[in-house]
């Protein structure tokens, strides 16, 4: 592992109005990195925060920013072209589970075309380094838990698992062809403050603060490894300055690395290690609040997985961290941001 200073490097990340590209850009701000963000300010939710976060960002001296979407592929060379990153962090594309039965083709579009063109241009200007997001949800119907990056992930329940996982076998290609080093991450279920008003945590405080009742799908047996945004964007932090290399032959691979043996490639898994129960999440929201949910029990939906969770063992062997902030503590930091956000 190479630890550099951050001062100087050119960061490209794509999704910087985005939950975790925000919180990206903001942290390497911090460290005295020169930061462009690519959004398309898509309405999939609330277009009002994605403003203000990029409106947060711009502030800083050493953000800029370009509004377009991925597919235009014109537009996304002129801006990487103009900027000249060093590295470039793929964060922008179509998220949600659910919302990838409503809308399929959206997932195709920004997913797959969009992570094409992100590609392609860190190809031609030879970026040192290449970091895309992939999803937890590719383990998709895998039983073995904890989820581990050796591990086959072959069997996507959904549209979005799908495109994501096409994205890590595009990334490989490209690892491959051009010697690109390529890290991508798994994230699990990621929560925090400046939150995503689609994920259940935003949705429930905001129903029991409105009292409306909130729906538990499974039943509450549902497992989730839920990571916190703060813990998350360290990781990467710290992957950033992990770069694969290509391995000169396949035994000097240790067992617990994802490292291709064809490509400067890699797959890192981003999550608490730790299988947290619906149920207990929704208390801990509730003693937060101080409030009680009205809950409304459910079958599990269509596309959905009862558990996710991470071996972590990867990314602490490649960079000595481990996300571990208890969910109870980052519950609590996200309803102060809430209720002081929405004066409620
Ligand atoms: N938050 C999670 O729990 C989680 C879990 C697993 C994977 N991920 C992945 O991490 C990444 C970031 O997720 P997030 O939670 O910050 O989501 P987000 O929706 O808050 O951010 C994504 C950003 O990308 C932009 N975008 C979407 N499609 C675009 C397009 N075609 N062109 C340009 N911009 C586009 C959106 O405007 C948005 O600001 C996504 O790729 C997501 O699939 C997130």
């Amino acid at each position: 592992m190479t630890q550099t200073s951050g001062a100087a490097r050119r960061v490209l990340i794509t999704g910087t109005a985005g939950f975790i590209g925000f919180h990206l850009a903001r942290l390497l701000l911090a460290e005295g990195f020169r930061v462009h963000g690519f959004d398309g300010m898509t309405d999939y939710y609330d277009v009002t925060l994605k403003q203000r976060r990029h409106g947060m960002l711009l502030q800083h001296g050493n953000f800029s920013a370009t509004e377009g979407m991925l597919e235009d592929n014109a537009l996304f060379d002129q801006m990487a072209d103009d900027f000249a990153p060093d590295v470039i962090v793929h964060l922008a594309g179509q998220a949600g589970v659910r919302y990838s039965l409503e809308n399929p083709r959206s997932y195709i579009d920004s997913n797959i075309t969009g992570t094409f063109n992100v590609m392609e241009a860190a190809r031609r200007l030879e970026v040192q380094h290449l970091l895309m997001a992939s999803t937890s949800s590719v383990y998709g119907a895998n039983e073995e838990m904890p989820f581990v990056e050796t591990e086959k992930a072959d069997t996507q329940l959904t549209i979005y698992a799908a495109t994501k996982k096409a994205g890590e076998s595009m990334g490989h290609s490209y690892a491959h062809l051009w010697n690109l080093p390529t890290t991508m991450f798994r994230f699990f279920t990621v929560y925090g403050t400046w939150g995503r008003p689609d994920l259940a945590l935003y949705k429930f405080v905001d129903a029991i603060l409105d009292e409306r009742p909130i729906d538990i799908y499974n039943h509450g047996e549902m497992y989730r490894d839920f990571t916190y945004v703060d813990d998350l964007v360290r990781a990467i932090r710290l992957l950033i300055d992990t770069v694969p290399e290509r391995p000169a032959t396949r035994a000097e691979i240790p067992s617990w690395d994802s490292l291709s043996p064809v490509a400067p490639y890699r797959v890192v898994n981003i999550g608490n290690s730790d299988k947290v129960r619906l149920l207990d999440f929704v208390d801990a929201i509730e003693a937060a609040l101080g409030k009680k949910a009205i809950r409304n029990y459910m079958e599990i939906q269509k596309g959905d997985v009862p558990a996710t969770w991470a071996n972590a063992d990867l990314l602490n062997n490649l960079t000595g961290y481990r996300p571990q902030t208890d969910f109870r503590e980052g519950i609590a930091c996200f309803v102060d941001w809430f209720r002081d956000y929405y004066s409620k």
